[in-house]
């Protein structure tokens, strides 16, 4: 198993090309002014009919587009942020430039430091790798009880999950209200039909500060242990828990109740 350490000291074939993930990456499809019309729409529709609403960003470059979106529509909502103990310098430090800029303090969300302490005695700090079963523990006590809290009290949520991320999100909707009526959330996805060049065409407009990360071939990013750079011709999320297979590539944020 090569530890991400390894992985990230080594220098990535990409690196050769000098170029930034705007230079790269930004590229509108044809659609792109009906798609940007339906998700200032739908956080327009979602800021007036739930209540109360949060934002949940990584700081990944669809949560910055949704952050800059909601700010330009002058829409009130709140944001919040996991931060696991686990992430990369670079994301750490464009959290801080962030907060340092924002209207609306970014809400942030840390492990439960008794039972971070409890799981890492217990465990070490790369139990992630030896089995599903600790890497899912390890999500559950650095992401998933924090959500708990950052969601509790919240009708509804806004992600950056897009359709083209992966086969496992290929039916993500602008608004999905399917987990309302079991108790669970609504949850909006304003950038649901969005390429990855979309995405990239819009921080390119508005000259929005990203994670340096996706300019070294990073296009999904997670926890440091848990993210790779991908190479060219690799799927969106390969560089997440790439020790794993396809279908259990995810930490829980996103699995429906039904299945988690
Ligand atoms: S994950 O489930 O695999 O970790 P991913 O990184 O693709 O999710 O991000 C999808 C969306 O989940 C983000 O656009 C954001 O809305 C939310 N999200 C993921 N990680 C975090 C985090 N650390 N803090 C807040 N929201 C997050
Ligand atoms: Fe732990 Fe990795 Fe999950 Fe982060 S992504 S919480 S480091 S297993």
């Amino acid at each position: 198993m090569p530890t991400t350490s390894s992985l990230l000291n080594t220098p990535h074939p990409g690196k050769t090309s000098p170029t930034s993930a705007v230079q790269r990456y930004a590229n509108a499809s044809a659609a792109f002014e009906s798609k940007l019309y339906d998700s200032t729409q739908t956080l327009r529709q979602a800021f007036t009919q739930f209540h109360p609403l949060i934002q949940a960003s990584s700081l990944g470059a669809e949560d910055i587009v949704i952050s800059h979106l909601i700010a330009s529509e002058g829409l009130d909502i709140p944001a919040f942020v996991l931060e696991t103990g686990a992430l990369h310098p670079e994301t750490v430090q464009l959290l801080q430039r962030v907060q340092a800029r924002a209207s609306i303090p970014i809400q942030i969300f840390r492990p439960e430091p008794l039972a971070l302490q409890r799981f890492l005695d217990a465990n070490g700090p790369d139990a992630m790798y030896r089995s599903i079963e600790l890497r899912k523990a390890c999500c559950g006590v650095r992401k998933m009880e924090p959500l708990s809290r950052a969601l509790d009290g919240q009708r509804a949520w806004i992600t950056g999950l897009r359709q083209e991320q992966s086969g496992a999100r290929a039916e993500v909707s602008l608004i999905d209200t399917s987990e309302e009526a079991s108790g669970g959330r609504i949850k909006c996805n304003p950038l649901a039909h969005w390429t990855w060049g979309d995405v990239w065409h819009y921080i390119a407009l508005h000259k929005l500060d990203y994670n340096p990360l996706h300019d070294d071939f990073f296009p999904s990013i997670g926890c440091a242990p848990c993210t790779r750079a991908i190479s060219d011709g690799e799927d969106f999320r390969a560089g997440r828990w790439w020790w794993e297979s396809e279908s259990a590539k995810e930490c829980g944020l996103h699995v429906k109740e039904a299945t988690a």
